[in-house]
């Protein structure tokens, strides 16, 4: 299990004989990473302390992934079936990850003390600088899942220099209408707020299909030692602002993007409606069959092999260096690209596990990946 280390940021070492301070800094951040092989750390920001785990070396000039999870789950349950995946190992190897909990969701967390005023999303995403600026990362690559994929989204509005790519599953960028607020209430007052939660992160058809899946994921929120605090993330995804993302206008992801949703999930039509928001020319959009509402639980392979083009589009992962991954294909995966209507620059894809990875190149294209 992952150790927690809090370190303070300004903490000060006596310099070796002729060292500079410059060089005895970077010695240290060096360091610092280095021994990082899943290592948790906690550092202060103006809302508060946040929580986050650090796994891989750093390679000079690259970004770091960092992930962000959804409601009702951390950095593991949202996203070790992902990253532990056996061939997500040659991609990742070549970057560090950052995995941030958001507050209080962190493995052995306390419950936060009554009246405790949780982070609204948008703080949340003002956070970040604070953990990229403790590890010394100038860019990232965003990994981020429903609630998270929003505070990603949000970093990368206000801080779009430092975005590289976001990977955004199950995005829904719109602050709830009150017609939402209905419905939520109405399934308030039948519901726990574990089902509410569980309602969020899958379809109902897998919830009354109650798989081995669902059960591990129902036993963990309902019997959450840290419930409270879930219910606090909850509550501030639920009032989350618009992202007023425009297609034309400033508001908009200016990095390349790659949007996933299962078809079936919860979040499908606010995921389409995104889609239809960005920059076609830097927008990729997956859209998974038989993956339910969680495509990094139940399909990792085939988000594994998206998240290649991806980085192979943004130019970091060399044909050559993939020769392993890209024989590995499973005869089952297969994707068949659509156009789609909305825009008009979109290329058309087709793959099969016959004919060779997907062209890599600028985003801008539909996927529809099914078994
Ligand atoms: C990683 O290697 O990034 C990782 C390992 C375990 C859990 C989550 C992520």
């Amino acid at each position: 299990m992952a150790e927690l280390q809090e370190v303070q940021i300004t903490e000060e070492k006596p310099l070796l004989p002729g060292q500079t301070p410059e060089v005895a800094k970077e010695a240290e951040l060096a360091d610092r990473i280095l021994l990082d092989q899943g290592q948790t750390h906690s550092v202060e920001t103006p809302y508060g302390s946040i929580t986050f785990t650090v796994y891989g070396t750093p390679k000079p000039k690259r970004p770091a992934i960092l992930t962000y999870h959804d409601v009702g789950l951390n950095y593991k349950s949202c996203f070790q079936p992902l990253f532990q995946f056996a061939d997500m190992q040659e991609i990742i190897q070549n970057f560090v990850r950052v995995h941030v909990d958001a507050p209080g969701m962190e493995e052995g967390a306390p419950v936060f003390p009554l009246g405790y005023q949780y982070p609204s999303l948008d703080q949340l995403a003002d956070m970040i600088p604070c953990i990229l600026q403790y590890l010394n990362f100038s860019t990232i690559i965003g990994v981020g899942v429903g609630a998270g994929a929003y505070v990603l989204s949000r970093y990368a509005l206000t801080h779009p220099d430092t975005v590289e790519g976001l990977v955004l599953i199950n995005i829904d960028p719109n602050a709830k209408g009150w017609m939402d607020w209905a419905a939520h209430k109405l399934t308030g007052l039948t519901s726990s707020i574990p089902e509410m939660i569980l309602g969020h992160l899958f379809s109902q058809e897998e919830l009354s299909g109650n798989s081995e899946l669902i059960q591990k994921y129902r036993n963990i929120i309902t019997h959450a030692p840290n419930l409270e605090n879930i219910e606090l993330y909850w509550n501030s995804y639920n009032n989350r602002r618009d992202l007023n993302f425009e297609r034309g206008s400033d508001i908009t992801l200016k990095c390349p993007v790659m949007l996933v949703v299962g078809d079936q999930a919860p979040h499908e039509d606010a995921v389409v409606e995104c889609n239809s928001k960005l920059d076609p020319t830097q927008t990729s959009f997956l859209k998974m069959a038989d993956s339910g509402g969680q495509p990094q639980l139940t399909q990792p392979g085939k988000l594994t092999e998206a998240f290649k083009y991806f980085l192979q589009g943004m130019g970091y992962m060399a044909s050559s260096c993939m020769t392993r991954l890209s024989r590995s294909r499973t005869a089952s995966l297969t994707s068949a690209a659509s156009l789609d209507g909305n825009r008009s620059r979109s290329r058309t894809l087709s793959q099969s596990s016959e004919s060779g990875p997907l062209p890599s190149g600028p985003p801008g294209h539909t996927m529809e990946v099914s078994c």
